[in-house]
Order: C-alpha cells, then structure tokens, then sequence
C-alpha cells in the first residue's frame, strides 16, 4: 500500500506539465577597474567582477534575471544583453541615450527582465563609447527544465568568446578618431575567451587550450565580442556542426570554418576523434574583411588538446600540432555560401513563423559618408581628405545621439527638441548605390525615429553603398528577432528580388551581415513597445553614426504595453 502511494505520487510529479514559470535569478555585476597584461602590456581595464571576459551568466528560458550593476570606474555606464528580446521591459534593454541615461560613477541599477520563448547562447556587453573592448560576457539560457535540445546532448559545453585586445586605452583611441577625423588606431591582437595565443609575440603563456576527451561530443557557444571585425575560425582537422545561430536553432549542417559578425553567436558540435589522435589541433581565427580602410589582419590561435588513455606518456608539448587553413581575409564567396547554408530548423516545436503579409515596406541605405573638418585656424583632418572627417550613416542621416534617453522622452511625452519621428522609409536622393559614388559623399545629422504601430509586419531592405568603398556590415536590431529572407550583390532590385525571398525557412536573428556591395531584407513583426536601437554591430561604424532607433507605440490591450519604468532608472 505504501509503494503504491509512493509510486502514484512519484508519476504524478513525473505527469505535471513543466512549470510555466521560471525562477528569479539575482546578479552583481561590479563595474571595476582591473590590472590585466597581454603581449608584455599592462593596462588598467574596465570589466566586470575583476574578471576579463566578465563572468558567465546562467539562467533557463522563462527565467527572471535582476542584474544589479554597480558603477565603481571614473566612465559612465550602461549594459546591453544582447539578443535578449526584452519585451515590454525596454527600461532594462541597456544602449545609452537610447533606453536609459548611463549609470554614473558611484551609482547603480537593477536590469529587470524576464526571458521569453528563447534560449540557447546570447551575451551582454557594455553600450557607452568603447566599453564593450573590455566588458562583456556571456548569457547562457538553457532550455526549460526537462526540455531538451533538438540535437544530441553534449558532453560538455564551453563557451568561446572572441574578443579584440588593444594595447592601448580604447577610450583614448576613439576620442583621438573622433578629434582627427581619422580612422581609429586597429587592435593589437585578437582573443579567445581574454588569452591571444601563441602566434604574438610574449603571449604563449596566455593560450586557451580546449581539453577534451575522444569520442564524445562538445557544444562550442561561440560569442563574437570583437569590436570592428567579422571573423573566420576552424579547428585543424575537424569539422563541427552548425545547430544554432543568434540562440535561435537551425538547421544542422556541418563545415570545417565558420564566419561569425560582432554581435552574432554560432553553437556548433564538435565530434572528437573516436580514439586518441596523438596529436593536438590549433583552434584559429582571423578577420573576414571587406573595407578599405587599415584592419589588425593577425590570427588568435587557441589548442585543442586530447586527454591521453592512461598508457601514453608522450609529452603532450611534443605532440604534432596541426594548424587549420582559414579562408582568405577577403573570401566574399565564401562569405556568400556560409550565410546560404543558414536555414531556420523550423520544426514542429521550433516554427518559424515568418511574416507572410506585410503592412510597411522600408528601404534604409547603410554605408560610410563624410562630414566637412571642423577644426578652427585651417588645421587639417585625417578623414578621406584633409577637409574632410570619416562619417557613417543609415539613408544618409548620421545618427547623433541626444543628451536624454530616448525612451524616457518619449514615454514621459517630453520628446520635443529629443528627437524627429521622421525617419525617411527611403533614401531622400536616391542613387546608383552600388555604382560609382557621388561626389558629394556628405552625410546629414539628425536624431530621427521611425515610428510603428503596435502589431505592424514590416519589411526592411537594407542597401549597402559603395561610398568611400563598399563594406559587410553587421546590422543589429534590438528588442527583436528577424528573418533574413532574402540577400544579393548590386542594387536590391523591388521588381524582381523580392520573387526569390525565402519565406518558409529563412534564418531568424538578431544581427545579419548586409552583403559588401548587396543588400539584406529582413522582416519582423512589431509586438514589443519600446524605443529600439539599430547599429552597425562594427563599432567605429556605430561611432561614426551608422545608427538609428524605432519607436515601437503601445498596443490598446493592457500586455501590448511598455512596462512603467523603474524607480532606480538612471538620470542624465
Ligand atoms: Cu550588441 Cu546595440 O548591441
């Protein structure tokens, strides 16, 4: 009798349905001032906790995360948690003068959200200036209790954060760019997970070695953290599989390189050998680039080492160690074929619901323009010309960033002198984009919104221009996934393109790569109030003002509305 009570409340436990609701997780995040060396230099870093990269965070999808972050550096403040959908909840998306004013020295806030229908692997980075160089981390979301990946499960997950090392003060080197007009000075060295590797001078000791076991299964979250390049990375002699992108699944297909913008994510499966290889395996990376301007064109190698069985006593420092042979640094066609493969997995359990219909067509211009000199006293530049300062922007109009945060002007109805919500759904002067440039390369400057109503299904075009030289931008949406359905080279064609768009199994993210000299059309349904910003996730681009925001309005339901903001909401 007792058995049976026993065994019928065991299976009643094992038939309830998972809990709807997640948990409450609670984080400090303590913005501190930190000594760290690399390739023989010491700097005093911002990061987080004292630890560069910054710790992991952890949580399940349905999950609530406070995030308590305090400020203890001379610079302000803010974090972005990238990917993170973030709905209704925009107080806690984090970009500067966008959703928040920053957190200033000696003060903090709590970032209060609530991760909805997503998981797999995002991260969070600082969203002020340069910060980002040296603070960020990832966020890990893992499915829902009992809920498991639609791929075997692995033995072991490590997440593998590519960043970009600089020798010297990144908030110094973008001031300086920003004064002279010029392009910014190019990192030192590229990292995985903080360590260069053993291809740059005085860094041997500060390699990331991956030690894994033969025959068993790995889940490599890769985060490009790296501030202003798309990179390549391969494993010698081994290939991975490709299970997801931007913590949306996809489906599976296996490569020996992969090609991850800043911004983006990849989880691929590494298979080991089925038996000991005798031998250890670099782990490489190097940039994809498309520009004309400088880049730090070096590699960052980590290893990948076996477990030896038991018998073997070789050491593993006489080992052969093999080295992956990565695309060239500006393999467009490789680059091409990759983001093809990208499909959505678009199963029962994980559908891709794409919009079908679309409300609101839009057609932005993306790419690179200049502003005159403004130096006093006939002193020169340093942009394309001595007369002229480096610029960016969407549709011609570089983006300033206002003095008060977006969101909070808005929702408090004090937006006037704020900013325009007037940005044009295309370009004011058309041209042959893609063709041989204008002369006249000047950008205009504005802080101007596009304005949606709640629930609209929108389709955006965004063109590269070949001004000052065409270039892959990574674009990323905030508060929003969106399908790609559609990308090409030249100039996007509204006759003929969009009869090829994907409409069934398009990849879902959160940053795409517009094609160097293409375009991308993505599309995206409106159901998050907020103001929410896009960028170039390239970060001098962003700098220069590749950026513009969406203002999202209200739905008339009660839950299609902006949650009130938070008391600790930081003031400018
Ligand atoms: Cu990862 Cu607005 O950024």
């Amino acid at each position: 009798m007792a058995s049976w009570l026993l065994f019928s409340v065991f299976s009643c436990v094992l038939l309830l349905p998972e809990p709807a609701f997640g948990i409450t997780r609670h984080y400090t995040l303590d913005i501190k001032m930190h000594n760290v060396t690399r390739l023989c230099h010491t700097k005093s870093l911002v990061s987080v906790n004292g630890k560069f990269p910054g710790p992991k965070i952890i949580a399940r999808e349905g999950d609530q995360l406070l995030i308590k972050v305090v400020n203890h550096v001379p610079n302000n403040i803010s974090l972005h948690w990238h990917g993170i959908r973030q709905l209704r909840s925009g107080w806690a998306d984090g970009p500067a003068y966008i959703t928040q004013c920053p957190i200033q020295t000696g003060q903090s806030y709590v970032y209060n959200y609530t991760i909805v229908g997503q998981r797999g692997t995002l991260w969070y980075h600082a969203h002020i200036s340069w910060l980002r160089a040296t603070v960020y981390g990832p966020l890990i979301i893992l499915p829902k209790h009992g809920v498991p990946y639609p791929f075997p499960k692995p033995h072991k997950e490590v997440p593998m954060v590519f960043g970009e090392w600089f020798n010297a003060d990144t908030e110094a080197i973008i001031r300086q760019a920003t004064l002279t007009g010029g392009g910014p000075n190019v990192s030192d060295a590229y990292t995985i997970n903080g360590l260069p590797g053993p291809l740059y001078n005085c860094s041997a000791k500060d390699t990331f070695r991956l030690r894994v076991k033969a025959g068993k299964t790995y889940l490599l979250r890769i985060i490009n953290a790296a501030l202003n390049d798309e990179l390549f990375f391969s494993i010698a002699n081994h290939t991975v599989t490709v299970v997801e992108a931007d913590a949306v699944y996809v489906k599976p297909f296996e490569t020996n390189t992969i090609l991850i913008a800043p911004g983006q994510t990849t989880n691929v499966l590494l298979k080991t050998k089925p038996s000991y290889p005798s031998a250890s395996f670099f782990m490489t990376a190097r940039p994809y680039a498309t520009g004309q301007g400088t880049f730090d064109n070096t590699t960052v190698a980590g290893i990948l080492e076996y477990e030896q069985p038991k018998h073997a006593k070789t050491n593993i420092k006489n080992l052969p160690l093999f080295t992956p042979v990565l695309p060239a640094l500006n393999d467009t066609n490789f680059a091409t074929k990759f983001s093809n493969k990208l499909r959505s997995l678009n199963s029962k359990k994980f559908p891709a619901n794409v919009p079908q219909e679309v409300d609101r067509k839009f057609f932005f211009t993306v790419g690179l323009g200049t502003n005159p000199c403004n130096h006093k006293n006939n002193q020169t530049c340093q942009g394309p010309t001595n007369t002229t300062m480096f610029a960016a922007s969407i549709s011609n109009i570089s983006f300033t960033l206002p003095t008060k945060a977006l969101l909070q002007s808005h929702y408090s109805g004090r937006s006037n002198g704020v900013y325009s919500p007037n940005f044009p759904w295309s370009p004011i002067v058309p041209f042959n984009y893609t063709g041989t440039p204008p002369n006249n390369t000047m950008v205009s400057t504005g802080t101007n919104l596009m304005v949606l109503r709640y629930n609209t299904s929108v389709e955006l075009v965004m063109q590269d221009t070949s001004i000052l030289g065409a270039e892959s931008h990574p674009l990323h949406l905030h508060g929003f996934n969106f399908f790609v359905v559609g990308q090409g080279f030249g100039n996007f064609d509204p006759n003929k393109d969009p009869k090829k768009f994907n409409l069934v199994d398009p990849i879902e993210r959160n940053t795409v790569g517009v094609p160097s000299g293409g375009w991308a059309a993505i599309r995206f349904l409106a159901d998050n109030p907020g103001v929410w910003f896009m960028h170039c996730h390239l970060e001098v681009h962003t700098s220069w003002g590749l950026r513009m925001a969406w203002l999202v309005l209200d739905g008339d339901k009660p839950d299609q509305k902006l949650i009130p903001p938070p008391a600790d909401l930081p003031k400018c």
